[in-house]
């Protein structure tokens, strides 16, 4: 199994590209089910969860043709996707594909809408908690779907089509909403969807969808009205930045200090966090072609961050500013409001000799003069990329184990970093 070994110190100084977010990529590749013509995804990043969703569609009968480099391009250019849905020949998404990506049970949605039927493994445990998908199955429900749940899978049923309906959901989850987005698409009528996410990667999939020839009107507010249609057709859109590598690096770069550019980051994407840094004592500037991040010799001011759905700061960069703040000038609170037991990165950042005290769900963080390398491992993507950031600032060497959780949501981490200045390789076997 690969490693990543950082010696640490290092202060970053470059350019970063960003690439495509994996959780707008990974819901617009299954929102292919939902046409039989071709969806040309482009800027889609080369992830493990990406390529396990296309092993996932493929068993659906999905073709998937990745287009060939073009002239003057990088690896820094996302691939281009050519999804072609046009004959889904099994409606069932059997247990051993679901339970490696959570993601994959969305497939609920597009397959009941267009199929009439869908045959869902129940996804199982998760390492950041319960998640239940009992608002997904409301969701379908709502819009007329029976549902039944036999031997761990979820059967969808509706072999008259889906009816538009109103769906209100008690909490906001962006699961919930995109399965209840795609599935209004091809109901008969219209449906209401009330406390909708407000995550740009709700928006991102609106937009596709409504190229796709759908009507969605009111992604990005709590309200999104959706007038069904018969059909939907082939279209072409780019998958948007991922906000949370933004967010990722940019604490990197508060991490060591020095002086980053994050070429292709949205500032509007992930305000909240650019506004944390900024009180922790980080320079943000934002341009047209993306964010700077400068850190001089200045220390970091301590910070008291609540997690909540977007616009407000992210789950997905709690463990990462857990990080940061285990080397600020005092002490920092950080809440979790959104999954319970996504604290699997304070033991191992304990590890590393920060000083954390867990209580419920907040975490209260004692910032220390220096970490000291160690070897280390998470159990879940932002866990393990929170264990990197703080390698790359403390004293000697750290080795992170367990790579292929950070291979599923950052592309060529090391490469990207190492780019910078960090002292960071990847070790196979
Ligand atoms: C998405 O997960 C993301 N995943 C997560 O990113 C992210 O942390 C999360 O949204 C919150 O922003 C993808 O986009 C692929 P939710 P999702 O439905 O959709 C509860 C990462 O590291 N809930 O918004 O599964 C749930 O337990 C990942 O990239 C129910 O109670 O999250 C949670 O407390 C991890 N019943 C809250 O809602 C349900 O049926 C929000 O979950 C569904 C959810």
């Amino acid at each position: 199994m690969d490693r990543i070994r950082i010696v640490g110190g290092r202060k970053l100084n470059g350019t970063i590209p960003i690439s495509g977010a994996k959780n707008a990529a990974l819901p617009l590749m299954i929102a292919s089910l939902l046409t039989e013509e071709t969806l040309i995804l482009d800027n889609v990043p080369r992830l493990a969860d990406v390529a396990q969703l296309e092993r996932i569609l493929g068993n659906h009968g999905v073709d998937i043709m990745v287009s060939g480099k073009r002239p003057g391009e990088t690896a820094d250019n996302g691939q281009t996707l050519h999804i072609s849905a046009a004959r889904i020949v099994d409606t069932t998404a059997p247990y051993e594909l679901v339970s490696k990506m959570r993601a994959s049970f969305w497939v609920l949605a597009p397959l009941v809408a267009r199929m009439g039927d869908a045959r869902v493994s129940m996804p199982g445990g998760c390492a950041i908690g319960t998640r239940p998908v009992d608002l997904l199955i409301m969701a379908v429900e709502r819009l007329g779907a029976t549902i039944d749940i036999e031997g761990g899978y979820v059967v969808a049923r509706a072999p008259k089509g889906l009816r538009g309906s109103e769906i209100v959901f008690p909490k906001v989850t962006v699961s919930g909403t995109h399965t209840a987005v795609m599935a209004a698409t091809l109901a008969k009528g219209t449906t209401v969807i009330e406390n909708a996410a407000r995550e740009p990667e709700i928006v991102d999939v609106a937009d596709c969808l409504n190229k796709m020839g759908a009507h969605i009107s009111g992604a990005g507010t709590r309200q999104i009205v959706i007038e069904g249609v018969a059909k939907l057709r082939g279209a072409r859109h780019a998958v948007l930045p991922d906000r949370i590598e933004t967010g990722t690096y940019a604490m990197a770069a508060a991490m060591t200090g020095g002086d980053v550019f994050l070429q292709n980051g949205r500032p509007e994407l992930l305000q909240a966090a650019l506004d944390v840094l900024v009180s922790a004592g980080v320079i943000v500037t934002p341009t047209n072609q993306g964010i700077r991040i400068v850190r001089n010799g200045a220390g970091l001011a301590p910070v008291d961050v609540t997690t909540a759905p977007f616009p407000e700061f992210p789950t997905d960069l709690q463990a990462q500013l857990m990080a940061l703040m285990s080397c600020a000038r005092g002490t920092s609170h950080i809440t979790e409001t959104i999954f319970e037991n996504r604290f699997m990165h304070v033991g191992e950042l304990t590890r590393l000799g920060a000083r954390i005290q867990l209580e419920g769900e907040r975490a209260t963080i004692e910032g220390v003069p220096h970490l000291k390398g160690a070897p280390v491992m998470a159990t879940d993507l932002r866990a393990s990329v929170s264990l990197v950031i703080a390698a790359l600032a403390a004293e000697g060497e750290t080795t992170v184990n367990r790579v292929y959780h950070l291979d599923r949501g950052f592309e060529r981490l090391e490469d990207k970093l190492g780019r910078c200045g960090a002292a960071i390789e990847r070790l196979s076997g």
